[in-house]
């Protein structure tokens, strides 16, 4: 989902922009506002409650326009938010952080209502502005509403990791959807100089982290993470969960004193965690008793591990089994983290070249990994 976990700044610069360019006219009728409280969407359509469709429409919060690909209708929601207009703070936030000043030319990648492209259209001349949308229904939609406001930058359909690359060199890359990789082909259509701002994360949870990278001159990429949030992900880079139906053994099994270390989706931790033991991905369920059970996947199916702690005990039962003690890395991932005084995520930051990415600590000389984690316990 499109939210904040932390506020952006108040003053962007670019609060006339968002006045002159009301998001109420690039949203459908029938909408979805998530409540950030909750995690939870319902219906609001402007035929039958105008007067809640426009507060929605003009509340700082996300606002889901589709659903499951668009292979869901009717007002229920579906399973799978798949297209936003995203959260005015956020918008505000990514547009501070990629600053596209008069003169630049712009690539937004995920055009989805056409509410960013048309804020860029405007500050910058509808000449200068690409924006690229995977969906063919979302695309033909932005291209209605921002035609509606007299707005006409380039909206292609097509996959938007790929770039679009007939319009390259790009001053500014900016990427509304969450991405666990940045493809190659970006850094490649941004001119040296230029920058990259993208949700980024991994598939640790679904949390992102928007990251601003400076592009050089060879296809590298480096920059700086500046804040949590959260996106909907590029289609291809959404998690597909492991199929474990040929279960794993033999089975790790052990008690040990320590605790979950749990401590929500946008907790620095939680984006160490991803960092630092790649390829996982972890879920936490309640057991009966009212105790919590961490489960571990590794992506390829080749690992998984359960920590259950039931409440009120001072004992952790952790079950590890496949090619990787799961728990064990956790631990040590947490025991590092730790040991380099509990950095935020605005500490780390992120150097990409065509076919590597390496995540670093205060500077790009500090890449993680190096000291090696403490050894697993
Ligand atoms: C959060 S919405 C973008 C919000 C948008 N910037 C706005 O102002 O309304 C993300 C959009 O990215 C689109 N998308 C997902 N994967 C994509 C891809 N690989 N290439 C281009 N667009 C993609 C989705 O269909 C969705 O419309």
């Amino acid at each position: 989902m499109t939210g904040a976990a932390t506020p952006v700044p108040a003053d962007t610069g670019g609060r006339a922009e968002f006045a002159a360019l009301p998001r109420a006219l690039f949203l459908p009728e029938l909408i979805w506002p998530y409540d950030t409280a909750t995690g939870t969407c319902a219906a609001v359509d402007r035929r039958t409650d105008p007067g809640r469709w426009r507060a929605a429409a003009s509340a700082d919060i996300p606002v889901v326009t589709q659903w499951d690909d668009g292979r869901h209708t009717g007002p229920e929601p579906g399973t799978v938010p798949t297209s936003s207009a995203s959260m005015p703070s956020v918008v505000a936030g990514m547009l501070e952080a990629a600053a596209p000043v008069p003169g630049m030319r712009v690539l937004e990648i995920g055009t989805g209502t056409g509410w960013t492209a048309g804020l860029l259209a405007r500050r910058l001349g509808a000449g200068a502005v690409t924006t690229v949308e995977v969906d063919d229904a979302v695309a033909a939609a932005a291209r209605a509403a921002l035609d509606a406001a007299g707005l006409r930058p380039r909206v292609v359909t097509g996959d938007g990791l790929a770039g679009v690359p007939d319009g390259a060199p790009y001053d500014r890359l900016i990427s509304t959807v969450g991405v666990r990789d940045i493809p190659a082909a970006w850094p490649a259509q941004v001119r040296p100089g230029g920058l990259l701002v993208a949700p980024w994360g991994t598939h640790y949870s679904n949390a992102d982290v928007l990251v601003v990278l400076t592009v050089a001159g060879d296809g590298t990429a480096s920059g700086p993470f500046l804040r949590p949030l959260e996106f909907m992900k590029a289609r291809s880079h959404r998690l597909v969960l492991p199929d474990f139906a040929g279960e794993l053994r033999p089975v790790d099994d052990s008690a040990t004193g320590v605790g979950l270390p749990l401590y929500g989706p946008w907790h620095p931790f939680t984006f160490a965690a991803g960092l630092l033991v790649p390829g996982v991905t972890h879920a936490v369920r309640p057991l009966d008793d009212g105790g919590r059970a961490l489960w571990l996947y590794a992506l390829d199916g080749a690992a998984w591990a359960v920590a259950e702690r039931p409440a009120g005990a001072g004992v952790t039962r952790v079950r590890q089994a496949g090619k990787r003690r799961l728990w064990n890395e956790l631990l040590a991932a947490h025991a590092w983290w730790t040991a380099v005084g509990r950095p935020g995520v605005e500490r780390f930051g992120l150097t990409v070249t065509p076919g590597t990415r390496t995540a670093w600590l205060d500077s790009p000389a500090h890449p993680l990994g190096d000291p090696p984690l403490p050894a697993a316990s």
